[in-house]
């Protein structure tokens, strides 16, 4: 994370942040394009000359500028749904560098996919593979596919973010491997192109996806004695960041790893990071409304809530909270939380700060699953997004804060 204080003001690339909070309606969300920039290229060059394509997770970010910038630097799309294909598309990315994850892609979705010739679909189930298959015959096409493995292997993270263990609802049982492939290999509308896996999210461990990896080989080598010809293997997305005390893995030695282990296959690799080009590149700006001490604690109430962050209260994630404008005494030891009406609404928990009605802090690390898992709840107003550009000094609004009149324009009032 790049922030830097320079006589006690806090500075984010070379924005002066009490600046510009000061002149922005708060809270909002910042995000660095050299971060962004520098994260994916880093990737792109651990490749060498290996045949690779890195699929930006969209989900983690799905700003258009941000989709754009990536698009440019030549990334494909790892997408969940519709919705954000439509995002792809607006932004000038390529639907055939889009690959479609996720357990629960509706008739429309897929066929909306197809319309627009996706790369790949990532297939969940037996039925998912029979639905794309009679809607690819429908439409008088042959989707592409790629059959997602659940590996089961155990990963350290949260819970709730691990997707590749055997209890979760992700990926085919390795067991069912090589009779989907055969069932795929015997219709008509769908095309064998590869296989993938996602073990999880916020991993700082490179072994766990060196296992999966070594499983994949093995049912890699079964396929071929099947005459099933794989042209792609696509490992996930999911290498951590660091956001407290982890040590973050570094792209090079994770991708050369990988790397080592499939280079005798012959096969494309494909990655879907979303956290790690996205997440140290983004801070959440907000105002001090009021600080409050009872018998038992100190709180800063800020005007950004568990609507604008879900993270800390969704998966007890932490991220550093600093003080836009450093104040050396008198900190206390306190919660920093926001103005929603529920206990869980708390952004930081028994931090060290020195502020006062009226100052700014800078949530760090939230480029990624930060302002996309924000909602209107309590009818409040999702936050504005700015771009820093790439010469470190120029902003650019991305997206406008929501007015009220558009949180309530979709209802209907009968009564
Ligand atoms: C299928 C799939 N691919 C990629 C990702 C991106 O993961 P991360 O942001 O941890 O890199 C996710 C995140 O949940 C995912 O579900």
């Amino acid at each position: 994370m790049s922030t830097r204080y320079s006589d006690d003001i806090l500075f984010f690339d070379n924005i002066n942040i009490l600046d510009l909070a000061s002149t922005s309606q708060t809270p909002f969300y910042l995000y660095s394009e050299t971060i962004i920039s520098n994260n994916f290229l880093a990737y792109q060059k651990s490749f060498g000359n290996n045949q690779h394509l890195i699929c930006y997770s969209v989900k983690a970010n799905s700003n258009l500028t941000v989709l754009s910038l990536l698009s440019k630097l030549g990334s494909g799309f790892d997408i969940v749904s519709g919705g954000e294909l439509s995002r792809v598309i607006k932004a000038g990315g390529d639907p055939r560098k889009t690959v479609f994850s996720g357990v629960g892609k509706t008739e429309e979705e897929i066929r909306f996919a197809l319309s627009q010739d996706i790369m790949c679909f990532n297939v969940e189930s037996h039925d998912e593979l029979d639905t794309i298959n009679s809607i690819a015959l429908d439409e008088g096409k042959k989707a592409n596919i790629s059959i997602r493995i659940n590996p089961a292997i155990d990963v350290d993270t949260h819970p709730y973010i691990t997707t590749g263990m055997k209890d979760n609802k992700f990926g085919i049982d390795q067991s069912e491997i090589l009779e989907i492939y055969q069932k795929a290999s015997n219709m008509n509308g769908v095309n064998i192109i590869g296989i993938d896996f996602h073990i999880g999210s916020q991993i700082t461990d490179v072994k766990p996806f060196e296992e999966s990896v070594l499983k994949i080989v093995s049912i890699v080598k079964t396929l071929q004695k099947n005459n099933i010809i794989l042209s792609h293997i696509d490992i996930g997305g999911g290498l951590g960041i660091k956001y407290h005390n982890e040590i973050k893995p570094d792209k090079n030695t994770f991708i050369s790893s990988i790397i080592k282990l499939l280079q005798p296959y012959d096969v494309t690799i494909l990655i879907e990071p979303g956290r790690s080009i996205v997440g140290e590149a983004g801070l959440l700006i907000s105002k001090v409304l009021n600080t409050k001490k009872t018998t038992s604690k100190e709180f800063i109430i800020v005007d950004a809530g568990m609507n604008d962050l879900l993270r800390p209260p969704l998966y007890d994630a932490y991220h550093q909270i600093k003080e836009v404008k450093r104040n050396n005494d008198g900190k206390v030891l306190c919660d920093v939380v926001g103005p929603v009406c529920e206990t869980a609404d708390f952004l930081g928990k028994n931090r060290h700060l020195s502020v006062t009605r009226g100052d700014y802090i800078a949530v760090e690390s939230v480029g990624a699953y930060g302002f996309t898992l924000s909602s209107n709840y309590n009818t409040r107003s999702k936050s504005a997004e700015y771009l820093i550009e790439k010469d470190g000094v120029t902003i650019k609004k991305i997206r406008e804060r929501d007015s009220i009149d558009q949180i309530l324009e979709n209802e209907i009032k009968h009564l």
